[in-house]
């Protein structure tokens, strides 16, 4: 089996122009699939666990307690990957010590790495986390938990003075310690251009083709989610139709008596 990716790794990942691979997992049984592929780097259990598993609209309503159980699940199903844990709404504004516990409760869970949502003004949360043994991968441009805020799931970044903003969010997160910056949903310019004043690898998820890794949501690049999938996501199966399909013939064969064969047609057919 291939040795997995280490965050030490990263940097030098990034140094030799190779690109670095971070799908979503939020199941045991997902998280095994994607490590025995030995083609994913980093694993996340994303707080999109409100919505493509919850059936919630936004990740708002995601608790610690959600995240605490979807992290141990993902580490019982790989226990040898790069697991990166989001840290839900809420749980580290209140004050530096809440920031602290929340992201050592996930790390107890299994978690390798924590991601937090924000720009320059999280850099004191992230500076403390990282001088307590906890990496910390940075979230800016779409931040689905600042989706009040930012008006909605659009592109980021688009807007007289908000490219220079991304960029001082970007430098603060890597001064402060992250070990690597996911990029959403901004133009492909704007994601060249932090991707090249970084040190730290960039992870783009509809950012275009300029980022140093990319990171999409398993279940939209399965085909689970359908029409929901945003508009950049490629659809590399169609896992809903299969699905449907499957439980068709399963209904049909149960109605017909097809299913189950009889013990002494089995024992026949051995
Ligand atoms: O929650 C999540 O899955 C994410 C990715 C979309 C980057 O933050």
């Amino acid at each position: 089996m291939k040795k997995p990716l280490r965050i030490p790794d990263l940097q030098a990942r990034k140094a030799r122009g190779e690109k670095i691979t971070m799908l979503t997992a939020y199941s045991a049984w997902m998280a095994r699939l994607l490590a025995e592929s030995g083609a994913v780097d980093l694993l996340l259990v994303g707080d999109s666990l409100g919505m493509v598993e919850l059936g919630y609209d936004t990740t708002l309503p995601v608790t610690m307690q959600d995240m605490l159980r979807h992290t141990r699940a993902v580490r019982a199903g790989a226990p040898h990957a790069l697991v990166v844990a989001d840290m839900p709404f809420l749980s580290h504004q209140a004050s530096l010590t809440q920031g602290l516990r929340n992201a050592g409760r996930l790390m107890r869970c299994g978690a390798s790495a924590v991601k937090l949502e924000g720009g320059q003004g999280i850099s004191p949360t992230v500076e403390k986390l990282v001088s307590a043994g906890i990496p910390v991968m940075g979230h800016i441009g779409l931040q689905p938990q600042f989706i009040h805020a930012q008006g909605g799931f659009r592109r980021q970044a688009t807007r007289p003075g908000e490219e220079r903003q991304l960029l001082a969010d970007a430098a603060a997160l890597e001064s402060a310690g992250a070990f690597a910056v996911v990029l959403e949903c901004v133009p492909d310019e704007a994601a060249a251009q932090v991707s090249s004043a970084l040190r730290v690898p960039v992870i783009g998820i509809g950012s275009g083709p300029h980022c140093d890794g990319q990171v999409l949501v398993t279940h939209d690049l399965l085909g689970l989610t359908g029409s929901a999938a945003p508009s950049f996501v490629k659809q590399y199966a169609a896992l809903g139709q299969t699905i449907r399909a499957a439980v068709d013939s399963y209904a049909a064969e149960v109605r017909s008596g097809a299913f189950p064969p009889s013990r002494k047609r089995q024992e026949k057919d051995a």
